[in-house]
């Protein structure tokens, strides 16, 4: 049975989502259908398709109660919308179907494990979120809440623990049919931790162990965990929320980390052996992966973040979107992200260039557009005088430019959007440390109408950022002080 609450919500995004012009979205980025989107929730492949759904507020283009919008993709890139699924319209999740994800069922049919918040009444007038974790199974467009919901409460938590940082439930199947949960919680150090559950059929769950404690070094509470092995190691990937900078790894405020260690699954605790941030740029947060058919570990985040929610303007019809799908791969002990394969299948008209020297502005023939795809492999022009700083701006015109920069010298890669066109004093600049490869730097730059993202070094490091700039600033030029020898290959991407 649809609720009046999700049934009006589907009518008002069909309405609505039909409003906002094609022209107006990127073009292979995944928007909400109306309103606000934030993170990736139950990521997954379910009969012959791949499933997005998203923290979701129709309604406006801001954060509200939580609805789960829907989407699906044969590659990934090409998203077609489907009616919400979840809408906050049962006691315990009145106050928001929060962050959670998705498994397929030995029936055929698709669970949903998601957080259900209410409030609880404290006195005074005061109000505290009580966060359980709840389930609804469906056929991949119609989902009925269990009538068992919350599976998981304040009973299952270890002493402690807080009932009000308790969500993001991620799920996963064991080879032997039966399922494993991990959901971001914090302890009575005020913390993050990752709590593991186990549970024979999805339904029935029970509290196994804590798999990894935070003690306060990478910020607090951790949100939104995910856990899966990748080339003969375990990683964990959270999204910690009030983090301290860490000289250029980690930066102020909501960030993402990656954990690479071992999982000794008789004890249910992961031992971490290397932490990394996941994007070095300014928007991403809360990502999710997904096993595709053939066996890519494959992650999506949300393209935005908490401190820079400001960049676009509240009266805009949609806001949020989510990152390029990355193929992840661990080496020599990092974790590396590739875009999707599948996006070589929309290049085309490519446009090359080797061996340019840039000194000073350089702008050349055919290397444009608001959505391209673009390889760069930067080199000193001048052995004997190293250059300063090499730059290649884009999404330009005689008003605004957003740039990549390097300065070869302190080895820092800097994303600049400045001046993108954005009206708000919030964070505009990231710096990044990275590294030269035989003194080369190797860059992907991948555009789609309100965002950049850069792979470096063939996905050791990627920087993401989304940019509202006016679509007619479409230039891209290069600039050095100093000598700069460059090899670039540039394709469009702007074909359905
Ligand atoms: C992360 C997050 C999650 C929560 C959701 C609410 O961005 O705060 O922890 O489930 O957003 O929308």
């Amino acid at each position: 049975m649809t609720s009046q609450t999700l049934r009006e919500a589907r009518k008002y995004e069909e309405v609505l989502g039909k409003i906002i012009k094609k022209e107006e979205r990127p073009q292979f980025h995944l928007t909400p259908r109306s309103g606000w989107m934030n993170d990736p929730n139950g990521f997954s492949y379910y009969r012959e398709k791949y499933h997005m759904f998203y923290q979701y507020y129709p309604y406006e283009s801001k954060w509200g109660p939580m609805h789960w919008g829907h989407a699906v993709s044969s590659d990934l890139l090409h998203w077609e919308y489907l009616p919400a699924a979840l809408a906050p319209d049962e006691i315990y999740d009145m106050d928001g179907c929060y962050s959670g994800s998705a498994i397929d069922l030995p029936d055929g049919r698709q669970l949903l494990i998601y957080t259900g918040v209410s409030r609880e009444h404290q006195g005074h007038g005061i109000h505290r979120e009580v966060q359980t974790q709840c389930i609804a199974v469906g056929d991949g467009i119609d989902y009925e809440k269990y009538e068992k919901n919350p599976v998981l409460d304040v009973k299952d938590l270890p002493e402690g623990s807080s009932k009000a940082d308790f969500r993001d439930p991620k799920i996963w199947k064991k080879e032997d049919g039966t399922y494993c949960c991990i959901v971001g919680n914090r302890p009575a150090d005020g913390s993050g931790q990752i709590l593991l559950y186990t549970s024979a059929d999805g339904f029935r769950w029970e509290y196994k162990s804590i798999l990894a404690s935070n003690y306060n070094r990478f910020g607090k509470m951790w949100e939104c965990p995910d856990f899966f092995e990748l080339d003969g190691k375990w990683v964990l990937i959270t999204s910690p929320q009030d983090m301290l900078p860490e000289g250029f790894e980690y930066h102020n405020g909501n960030g993402t980390l990656c954990l690479i260690g071992e999982f000794d699954e008789e004890a249910g605790t992961f031992r971490e052996m290397h932490n990394q941030s996941i994007d070095y740029g300014i928007d991403f947060y809360a990502p999710q992966t997904v096993l595709t058919p053939d066996g890519r570990r494959v992650m999506i985040g949300w393209m935005q973040n908490w401190d820079s929610c400001g960049i676009r303007l509240p009266e805009e019809r949609w806001f949020g979107q989510m990152s390029l799908p990355r193929e992840l791969s661990v080496k020599d002990g990092r974790l590396y992200q590739a875009p999707i394969r599948e996006l070589n299948a929309m290049r085309h008209d490519k446009v090359e260039y080797a061996g340019v020297t840039v000194s000073g502005t350089v702008w050349l023939e055919g290397i444009k557009g608001r959505r391209i795809d673009m390889e760069l492999t930067i080199r000193p022009g001048d052995p004997e005088n190293l250059y300063q700083k090499f730059a290649v701006r884009f999404a330009q015109n005689e008003r605004y430019y957003t740039s990549i920069s390097f300065r070869p010298r302190e080895s820092i890669l800097k994303v600049d959007r400045k001046f993108s066109g954005s009206r708000r004093a919030s964070i505009h600049q990231r710096r990044s440390l990275v590294k030269m490869l035989n003194g080369e730097l190797k860059l992907r730059i991948i555009l789609d109408r309100f965002s950049v993202e850069v792979f470096v070094n063939g996905g050791e490091q990627v920087l993401s950022a989304a940019m509202y700039t006016e679509q007619e600033a479409e230039g891209v030029s290069f600039f050095a002080d100093g000598a700069v020898n460059v090899d670039i290959v540039k394709y469009d991407l702007s074909q359905d």
